[in-house]
């Protein structure tokens, strides 16, 4: 029987059930045939309904799986790096094939489409807890199953934010002035901000921050040692940020505990070590706005996040008082979506305000569940009190009374974050009841996915909250007529908000000012590169900048083969497009903005068939195009591969699938043949 608590605080409504699932799972390791009746009994929600959405997810298992879970990636960006030869390893040493679990219950091995990791490839996963940078050498020790911590990664860190100031009085910008003076009263001297986000603890960033409390407490230095997110340097992981007032900051990566004394050492003689420190062009390269904040400020800190000037630009726009203006100046700049479509948010934003239906919805899509890109993930694990602003920005434009933050059901830091973020906002008086003293009030939760890539759809999203199956709806209408549970809904992703706040402080006509009026963009950078990373970019940055300049070319010294641009639903880029511009629905469109950069060792069918076959496995199976189609254009990589059969196939599946899945299923393949013509034409 499911422990009575687990339940009885869901009311009893169908949009819990997906968090009723995920409860009852965390705590029993699987969803048995009895505690799927007790959840349909608890939601009132039929058996067979609650069954079908319990099938549906790929993260609830309706089996018990081994007392250990091992996973390896085998994702495009861990493919290039070794990831199957892990895997293969790993099989090697417990004597079972991925997918099965060791006859004595011990282990279960699986194979994973993306760890989100890309930055520190080839990754394996051990009961949540990353590794990354894994050889095969590593497997008997990722698979033993002695008693080791296999407890995710974490750091000890106090929480600074909670205890909240005394309730200011007055006008907004009034009240956001005394939050500032508290900021700054809690202000600490030098610091030594070490990059703790997933890629970081994948590779000894937690090891790291405890060596350098141990060390800095024991010799009585003058600094404070701070968990903040990663700088996107995953290849320089572990990165210490070394912030002095008055002083430029100074980057140096990688510091293994070993490392520290001879930092430690070299900071306190106020000696350069040219060895730790990393390449400042590095920094310079980019145009670093959204992330400006990341591995910089204190996650888990509001007061450090005030600091660092968050929720600058809400204060004065509530001060303000217009939420039009809000949308006048995200039109301005032509902020456009960076869940890869490209839609123009402003135009988005005032149909909802425009919408008739109350009250009206902000969901944030904080899915990612596309190989090759973990951008998302770095914002909300780097800078959640900028999400939170942004949020409550775009609420209040929109005229939104309830925002849901939806984030993958893997992304635990991520959410661990933007929680703590959550909650301390809420106490500052930045989130809930009468915002810093306005009539405006904005209730944020948190909901979490549970695998599969069309989930990230937006329809397929509102589906998942109103506790359904994730399948696209039809459109018209469009959410921001009827959205979640019918009311008028803007979807937007974690990064193109994680602009807005910019905007709002610095002016439309600022942002558009970048990237040739389309701003900056992300970009995951991942594969044979020798600096892989998350870099922020102005937008219509050609391929060689990201591969040559910032990436720093290709690690293996074997020549560029070619590149994988915008994960399963993108295409292959020959590298004489180099100097093509990345602009969006341009000739070499950006999409999401996963950059994997293959040597000319991987084989080019090798790269179209794992995107296709992950498109294959995600297809929701609602349209008998996307369903059928990308079976058989994967089956016909199995030989020679025929254009005049390809191209009306892939036609066809593009034209008659409902979402963007089926829709962007085929272009891998098209653009393949387009540009490497001899790679899949050849017996
Ligand atoms: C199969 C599929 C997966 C998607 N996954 C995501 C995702 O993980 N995150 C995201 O923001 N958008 C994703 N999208 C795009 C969303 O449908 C939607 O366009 C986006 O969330 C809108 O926000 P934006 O306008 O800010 O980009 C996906 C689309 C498709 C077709
Ligand atoms: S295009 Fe594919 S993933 Fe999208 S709704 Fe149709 S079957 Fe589902």
């Amino acid at each position: 029987m499911v422990r009575p608590d687990l339940l009885s605080h869901y009311p009893r409504e169908r949009t819990w059930l997906l968090p009723a699932l995920q409860a009852v799972q965390r705590v029993e390791g699987w969803l048995s045939p009895e505690a799927l009746d007790e959840v349909a009994a608890h939601l009132r929600v039929p058996r067979s309904e609650v069954w079908g959405v319990a099938s549906h997810y790929p993260e609830l298992r309706l089996a018990p799986r081994g007392r250990r879970l091992v996973r390896v990636c085998t994702g495009l960006a861990c493919l290039a790096r070794g990831g199957r030869e892990v895997l293969g390893a790993c099989e090697q040493a417990l004597g079972v094939r991925a997918g099965e679990t060791t006859p004595d219950g011990a282990v279960t091995l699986e194979e994973l489409d993306c760890a989100f990791t890309c930055g520190v490839a080839p990754v394996a996963e051990v009961d949540h807890r990353y590794v990354g940078r894994v050889t095969p050498a590593d497997a008997p020790r990722l698979v033993a199953t002695a008693d080791r911590d296999h407890s995710p990664a974490r750091v000890t860190v106090t929480d600074r934010g909670h205890a909240p100031p005394v309730a200011g009085a007055g006008s907004p910008l009034a009240r956001f002035a005394a939050l500032k003076r508290e900021a700054e009263r809690r202000r600490t001297g030098a610091r030594l901000a070490v990059g703790v986000g997933t890629c970081g603890l994948a590779v000894g960033a937690a090891e790291t921050y405890e060596a350098l409390r141990e060390e800095v407490a024991r010799g009585n230095l003058p600094f404070s040692v701070v968990a903040a997110g990663c700088n996107g340097l995953c290849w320089a992981a572990p990165v210490v940020e070394v912030l002095r007032d008055g002083r430029p900051r100074l980057t140096t990566g990688p510091i293994t505990p070993d490392v520290v004394p001879r930092l430690l050492g070299a900071l306190s003689a106020n000696m350069a070590r040219q060895d730790l420190a990393v390449d400042p062009e590095y920094m310079a390269a980019q145009q670093r706005v959204l992330i400006e904040r990341c591995g910089m400020a204190d996650p888990y800190d509001i007061a450090d996040a005030l600091r660092h000037s968050a929720y600058v630009a809400l204060a004065h726009a509530l001060e303000d008082g217009r939420p039009e203006r809000v949308i006048e100046e995200v039109r301005a700049a032509s902020l456009t979506g960076r869940g890869g479509a490209y839609f123009q948010t402003a135009v988005k934003w005032a149909a909802c305000r425009a919408a008739a239906g109350q009250p009206k919805f902000l969901v944030v899509n904080g899915e990612e569940g596309e190989p090759g890109i973990f951008k998302d993930r770095h914002l909300m694990e780097g800078s959640p009190h900028r999400l939170i602003e942004a949020v409550v920005l775009t609420a209040w434009a929109i005229g939104a009374s309830r925002a849901i933050l939806y984030i993958h059901g893997e992304a635990d830091l991520s959410a661990e974050r933007v929680g703590v973020a959550l909650a301390q906002a809420r106490a500052w008086g930045l989130v809930g009841e009468e915002i810093l003293g306005t009539s405006f009030s904005l209730e944020i939760e948190i909901r979490r996915g549970a695998g599969g890539f069309v989930l990230g759809e937006e329809t397929a999203l509102l589906e998942s909250l109103e506790g359904q199956r994730a399948m696209p709806r039809t459109r018209p209408p469009f959410p921001v007529e009827a959205g979640l549970w019918g009311k008028p809904t803007v979807i937007n992703n974690v990064e193109t908000l994680f602009a807005v706040p910019s905007i709002v402080s610095r002016g439309g006509a600022w942002f558009a000012g970048l990237g040739g009026g389309h701003g900056t963009k992300l970009f995951g950078l991942s594969g044979h590169l020798r600096r892989p990373g998350i870099v922020e970019m102005e937008v219509g940055c050609t391929l060689r900048t990201l591969i040559e300049d910032v990436g720093g070319g290709i690690a293996t010294g074997r020549p560029l083969g070619a590149i994988v641009l915008g994960g399963p639903s993108g295409i292959v880029v020959h590298p004489r497009h180099l100097d093509e511009p990345l602009v969006p629905r341009g000739p070499v469109n950006p999409g999401t903005g996963g950059v994997v950069a293959l040597d000319d060792t991987v084989g080019v069918r090798e790269a179209v068939r794992t995107l296709l076959a992950f498109n294959t496995r995600e297809s929701c199976g609602k349209c008998t195009p996307c369903r059928e189609g990308t079976a058989r254009l994967l089956a016909m990589l199995d030989g020679p591969v025929d254009a005049g059969r390809v191209k009306p196939l892939a036609e066809t599946v593009q034209l008659a699938s409902l979402c963007g899945l089926g829709q962007a299923a085929p272009l891998a393949m098209l653009s393949a043949l387009a540009e490497f013509p001899e790679a899949l034409t050849r017996p």
